[in-house]
């Protein structure tokens, strides 16, 4: 068995939930790596729909181990919530390890998360407000709360006062709000430490424990490839590191272990929050992919911005993730759509740009230059056969192919466990 890694190629909400929990049959461990609730992971299984935050894709699968690794930042009221809600569908979550060196979401971090949006005013991130930049800040400046910490309740009280002699200062001296008390935290946090106690342990030893009993772990990425705080469209980015790199140091496992790197991309493009997107739709086409894609962000429920394919970017991300193949989903959604666009490469001061820039400051004045391809009339959602797929359906997916130069494996063709082809 292989370890494998799903990565977003784009700027998140590829589908990347849907391809783990199709893909999660064949893993003893599902893990997740990176981010907090600011994710939101959709899962469809016959009339049931997940919508998933913290808790790895593979919690349907009630054999399998599900893992929060210590690269995640955790609410532990929103994974509680989040724990009770499957429960109460049904879904057992006795085997949910999280890992005791994941840093925690404080009240405060939701506060300044806000409080440093509205500062910003025209220049904010748009973030998801779940306190997620916040809680990577002082994991960094290792004034940080770990899940390990909650067990002891002189620890945390100790460690909370030392986190807020300087959180304080900034909440009353440089934003002007109330500042926050030790107590009222510890009150507020005190019975869902009591629900998460069980669950806290050291999930690397799962890992390593699972790789030598010969079974393989499959690594659920959240965000996306843009939204990496090194790769991405830096600043208008998450704070935390989405791509494959982050698989080794956001769950304890080494690089040469990991097998498969598998990018998610939709097969047109989709962004929530602000920042630049050079082949973004803002017309009629925009809003018809919007409302036929169901383009609603799951965790603050925004309109997803939508655009046209972006071939530097798909390479850009196989590139740095390493990726060895794609997951091209929501190609059903393209029906009807008479001609269809690929972004070939960018015009920028009368030169030709092949690759994404890194350099950011030059983003918003990308052109675009499209490859035309013609669409297909018919509904694909139920053929289950790459053969079957319309002439031009096939050409689509063998030009993003082409420009990748890494084979298209799965290709999802409705949001249900079934609806899509393996190749
Ligand atoms: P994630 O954050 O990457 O897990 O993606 P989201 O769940 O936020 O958004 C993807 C949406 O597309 C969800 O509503 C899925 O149910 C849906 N979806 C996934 N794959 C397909 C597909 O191939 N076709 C269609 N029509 N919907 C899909
Ligand atoms: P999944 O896992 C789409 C975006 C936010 C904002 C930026 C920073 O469902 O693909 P943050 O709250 O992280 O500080 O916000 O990142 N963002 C996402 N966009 N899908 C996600 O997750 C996202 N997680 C964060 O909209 O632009
Ligand atoms: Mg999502």
């Amino acid at each position: 068995m292989k370890n494998m890694i799903v990565i977003g190629a784009q700027w998140g909400d590829e589908g990347k939930g849907r391809i783990t929990d199709m893909l999660a049959k064949t893993a003893d461990v599902v893990a997740r790596f990176s981010g907090g609730n600011n994710a939101g992971h959709t899962v469809i299984v016959g009339k049931e729909r997940f919508e998933l935050h913290l808790i790895p894709s593979g919690i349907l699968y009630s054999e399998k181990k599900n893992l929060i690794g210590n690269g995640v930042v955790i609410n532990p009221i929103a994974l509680v919530s989040e724990m009770e809600m499957v429960e109460n569908r049904g879904v057992s979550t006795d085997n949910l390890f999280i890992s005791e060196n994941a840093h925690v979401i404080m009240p405060y971090h939701l506060l300044l998360d806000q409080l440093e949006e509205e500062r910003k005013g025209p220049n904010k991130i748009g973030t998801t407000k779940k306190g997620i930049g916040p809680a990577y800040t002082d994991k960094v400046a290792r004034r940080g709360i770990r899940m390990s910490d909650l067990l002891d309740e002189e620890i945390l009280r100790k460690k909370l006062m030392l986190n807020l002699d300087f959180t304080n200062l900034l909440i009353t001296k440089i934003y002007g709000a109330d500042p926050v008390s030790v107590d009222e935290i510890i009150e507020s946090y005190r019975p869902y430490i009591a629900k998460l106690t069980k669950h806290i342990t050291n999930t690397a030893i799962i890992i390593d424990e699972c790789n030598k009993a010969g079974k393989g772990v499959f690594f659920e990425g959240a965000q996306g490839t843009l939204l990496d705080i090194d790769y991405g469209t830096y600043p208008y980015v998450t704070s935390s590191n989405p791509t494959a790199g982050g698989v080794c140091t956001g769950s304890g496992i080494g690089p040469v272990k990991i097998d498969e790197v598998i990018g998610v991309a939709k097969a047109y493009i989709t962004r929530v929050g602000e920042g630049p997107f050079p082949t973004e739709l803002n017309n009629e086409l925009g809003s018809f992919l919007r409302e036929k894609g169901h383009e609603y962000g799951v965790t603050t429920g925004r309109p997803r911005r939508c655009g046209w394919f972006d071939g530097p970017i798909h390479r850009h991300g196989i590139r740095v993730n390493g990726l060895t193949q794609i997951a091209l989903t929501k190609l059903d959604i393209l029906s009807g759509v008479d001609t269809l666009k690929i972004c070939t490469a960018y015009k920028y001061k009368g030169e030709i740009l092949k690759d994404f820039p890194m350099n950011q400051n030059i983003i918003g004045d990308l052109e675009p230059i499209y490859e035309e391809l013609p669409g297909w009339k018919e509904d694909i959602s139920e053929i289950r056969a790459y053969a079957d797929l319309p002439e031009n359906a096939r050409r689509y997916v063998e030009f993003i192919e082409e420009l990748g130069g890494v084979k298209v494996s799965i290709i999802g063709l409705g949001p249900e466990r079934d609806q899509a082809i393996c190749r």
